[in-house]
């Protein structure tokens, strides 16, 4: 084996000078060896210091000399002694052979080309530039004039050869002991497990990439709680809580608030939304279509919300409609998170004594869209609220800054906007630094009387709100352009693991 020769060797000599002629000696592949020093000297059984060698190698044209002779010797050999025109020695040969031997012998003085024949002008020629590069070929030493002139014919071409010189390491012994990195089946099958030498476990050697669980961006910005689940974790009610802001945790809600399937009445009715609102269309809303209808809404409240959307009532002049029982029974995937405040608002007028509350919200929600870079059919809505005495539009933009200045959103602007349930509303914007543009992060309001009122909350109790998606701020603290990217089937699993930490600034 060629380790063995290699340390046998060393064992008994200085150096191996010359790993290409120690390989030559011994008739052992000179790549081979270049492998066993490699190895060798990573375990520093050896010391090897590289040796460079220009040599001449042919070139497939040299190669093809080599061995049929030079295109001139082709040429002569190709002409009998009454001579031969010119026309019949073309066809006797290749092409290329023809043209470059024929200046050759011709440079030689071995042909005369005469008008009518080709005729040889001396007996005998030697095939000095097939012998050439024979020797070429063989690594012998060649005149430089005449490397010089075959180089120049473009038959020979320089080569760097690489090669060691190698003396024993600091590791040396004249054998190798090869150590075994596994015990296998096979190990215990034979039995040769007793006498295996383990190789010693290297605890600084980087492992595996950890396949474990990752983050996603949703998450991992701190915004999200149960993606999946259909009520809320404590992650996201840490974020609200870490802001201070004390808000209610609506864990406490009975888990048929929170659930995805919500009632046309809660998502819509309730808010003070008309029964032929556009957005309980079809192609806004998804119907369930088991259960298709609840039959569970707390009547006295029912009444008095048909009383308003109809006629009015607390200020209001109504839509003046006639409401539809039928149409508030149905069930829907909840098109936005304002159906849980309005059922927690539903619940808190029912306290006996109203105490200010702060409640919020993270969630999926649904709506019948076409999806494209901005919008999906599902996504995620934070909804936030402060229900108290004598709040007004100024604590509202105070809210929203102070909310969003944590998200690292400082510069803000509102623009009047219009939902049913609030009055006045607002569109809420945040200057985009990468997009160099203002983009709508949110949508807010007061939620107006004919809302709030026949929930039984008394009549000096304001309630701000606002919503927004988790997914917009989200693509903004990432950097991501298209919504699918983010959420869905088409998300690159390798942007979920790679993905930094995300930090929500403050300034
Ligand atoms: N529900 C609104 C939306 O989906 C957001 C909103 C919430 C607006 C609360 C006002 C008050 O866009």
């Amino acid at each position: 084996m060629a380790e063995e020769a290699v340390l046998g060797f060393l064992e008994k000599n200085e150096e191996i000078s010359d790993s290409g002629q120690f390989a030559a000696d011994r008739g052992i592949d000179h790549q081979e060896l270049t492998n066993i020093i490699k190895r060798l000297s990573g375990f520093r059984f050896v010391d090897a210091q590289d040796i460079k060698r220009e040599r001449w190698v042919l070139t497939e044209e040299g190669k093809t000399y080599a061995a049929a002779g030079s295109p001139e010797m082709q040429v002569f050999n190709a002409i009998p002694p009454p001579g031969i025109s010119l026309e019949e020695l073309q066809r006797k040969l290749d092409p290329s052979v023809f043209k470059i031997g024929c200046s050759q012998a011709k440079k030689n003085q071995w042909v005369e080309m005469g008008k009518q024949l080709v005729t040889r002008k001396v007996d005998n020629v030697e095939d000095k530039v097939k012998d050439l590069l024979n020797r070429v070929q063989d690594g012998e030493a060649i005149d430089p004039k005449e490397l010089d002139a075959l180089k120049r014919r473009k038959l020979i071409a320089p080569q760097t050869w690489k090669g060691y010189s190698i003396r024993k390491g600091p590791n040396y012994a004249p054998k190798r002991k090869i150590f075994a990195t596994d015990l296998t089946r096979d190990n215990l099958l034979r039995g040769d497990w007793k006498d295996l030498e383990f190789k010693e476990y290297n605890f600084s050697a980087k492992g595996q990439p950890i396949e474990g669980g990752h983050l996603h961006p949703l998450l991992k910005a701190g915004l999200c709680t149960a993606t999946i689940q259909d009520d809320f974790s404590s992650d996201g009610a840490d974020i609200f809580l870490a802001l201070d802001m004390h808000y209610a945790d609506l864990r406490r809600c009975p888990r048929t608030i929170l659930s995805k399937a919500g009632r046309f009445f809660w998502n819509f009715d309730a808010l003070f939304q008309p029964q032929q609102h556009p957005a309980r269309d079809s192609h806004d809303t998804f119907f369930l279509q088991v259960p298709s209808t609840t039959k569970t809404l707390p009547e006295d409240y029912v009444e008095r919300v048909k009383g308003v959307h109809e006629s009015g009532g607390y200020g209001s002049r109504g839509y003046g409609y006639e409401w539809k029982r039928e149409e508030a029974n149905k069930n829907l995937l909840r098109t936005h998170t304002t159906a849980v405040s309005s059922r927690m608002l539903y619940l808190l007028g029912q306290q006996k004594n109203f105490t200010p509350k702060k409640y919020f919200s993270i969630d999926r929600v649904f709506r019948n869209e076409a999806v494209d870079r901005t919008h999906l059919a599902e996504f995620h809505q934070i909804e936030g609220l402060v229900c108290d005495r004598g709040l007004s539009l100024g604590d509202l933009i105070g809210v929203l800054n102070n909310f969003f200045l944590r998200l690292g959103m400082s510069k803000l602007k509102f623009k009047p906007a219009y939902n049913p349930y609030t009055e006045p509303s607002m569109e809420i914007f945040s200057y985009h630094e990468g997009l160099k543009k203002w983009v709508e992060i949110g949508n807010s309001g007061m939620f107006r009387p004919e809302m709030l009122r026949p929930m039984g909350l008394p009549e000096d109790v304001r309630v701000i709100a606002w919503g927004l998606s988790l997914e917009r701020p989200t693509m903004i603290l990432y950097g991501v352009d298209n919504i699918r990217d983010l959420f869905g089937h088409k998300v690159d699993l390798s942007l979920i693991k790679k993905n930094p930490l995300c930090r929500l600034g403050m300034e």
